[in-house]
């Protein structure tokens, strides 16, 4: 891999709101965790000897288009999740990068808008036999009817945010009177359409994947629910996801997911590089999946562009597959360098 030691020039792309303060040594975990990863991908860049420039965008690009024309980036390591308040606009960012010729990190835009739909992804992945929950899409403006197929228990989401913005207990359904007041809720509160899908229990397992052509699967993770109150939803709700003190008086817990036969570990690796070419993404994903005790596994959905904070799932099952930190992140601009090579 000759790209492998050579010293680049790197905008690492952010929101305005989270460039890092240089030093965070006074700072409280709270504090740090807004921009944990930006911090953690500025200090590894430079640890591996890169030429760094951190580049914030809220609502407009002429920041970025003039840092390309007077930095000139062998590459732009995207860590933006969101423009001008929409979490699906990240795609014409990168749509952008593209329009300028600029190299990137990270998904492509097409990949990008495919996977966010949880709706499109399912049916682009059930045509291809790879199972997916029973849904239906409950767009705004639109009376609320619950077709006969879906039976409760339901979940009710947002069809296009992540980072379980907009899940919470109540977004688990027993009822039409719930179902209804929580669409109505994403409607109103969360402002996009909402999509409720048939509710799969069982282990929740999210897997990482390297790669835009040879596809790297790394070691399974999972997200341990068990000590939530006896009769708590075992979802991923915002506080569960986000609470950092919530975490710690559930003992809410994400890890090497252990006990899995080498055949289920075979098959999850199989379906994951599947699931990452039939939606066209690249570079990072992670997929979250329902394992039931059935031994089925459900695609829950596909995030590219997924936090890749040292401490997160995805480098941590890169440090399980032996991918150090610094390592991850130079094999992250290899991938998005060499895409732009082949063109
Ligand atoms: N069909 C489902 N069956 C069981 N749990 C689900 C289902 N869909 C979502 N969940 C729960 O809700 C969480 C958030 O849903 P997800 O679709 O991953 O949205 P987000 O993009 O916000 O992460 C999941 O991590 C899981 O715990
Ligand atoms: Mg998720």
């Amino acid at each position: 891999m000759a790209s492998t030691l050579k010293r680049r020039r790197i905008i690492v792309l952010v929101h305005k709101s989270l460039i890092p303060p240089d030093d965070i040594s006074k700072l409280s975990r709270a504090e740090i965790a807004p921009f944990k990863t930006e911090f953690d991908v500025r200090g590894g860049l430079h640890k591996l000897g890169h030429e760094v420039l951190m580049v914030g965008l809220s609502d407009e690009l002429a920041p970025l288009r003039t840092a390309i024309e007077e930095f000139k980036p062998h590459v732009v390591f995207n860590l933006l999740e969101e423009f001008d308040g929409q979490a699906i606009f990240d795609a014409h960012v990168v749509g952008y990068l593209e329009l300028q010729r600029a190299p990137y990190t990270g998904c492509n835009p097409r990949g990008l808008l495919l996977a966010r739909d949880k709706a499109l992804s399912k049916k682009v992945l059930a045509y291809h036999r790879i199972q997916v929950p029973r849904f239906r899409v409950f767009p705004r403006y639109r009376k609320i009817k619950r077709p006969r197929q879906l039976e409760f228990p339901l979940i009710v989401k947002s069809l296009i945010e992540e980072g379980s913005y907009g899940i919470a207990q109540a977004s688990l359904v027993n009822n039409d009177k719930a179902l209804e007041e929580r669409v109505a809720f994403i409607h109103d509160k969360i402002l996009t359409d909402a999509v409720v899908e048939q509710y799969i229990p069982g282990r929740e397992l999210y897997v990482s994947v390297l790669g835009n052509h040879r596809l790297q699967v790394l070691p399974t993770w999972e997200i341990f629910l068990d000590n939530l109150p006896e009769d708590a939803a075992k979802i991923a709700t915002r506080k569960v996801k986000w609470d950092l003190e919530y975490q710690a008086k559930h003992g809410v817990r994400i890890g090497r997911a252990k006990g899995l036969s080498e055949e289920m570990e075979r098959r999850i690796a199989r379906l994951s590089r599947r699931i990452c070419r039939r939606l066209g993404t690249d570079g990072c994903v992670r997929i979250d999946f329902r394992l039931h005790e059935s031994g089925d596994l459900y695609f829950l959905e596909a995030n590219p562009n997924p936090d890749i904070g040292q401490d997160e799932e995805f480098a941590s099952a890169a440090k399980a597959a032996g991918l150090k930190y610094p390592a991850l992140l130079q094999k992250i601009v290899n991938l998005g360098i060499r895409r732009a090579e082949r063109g």
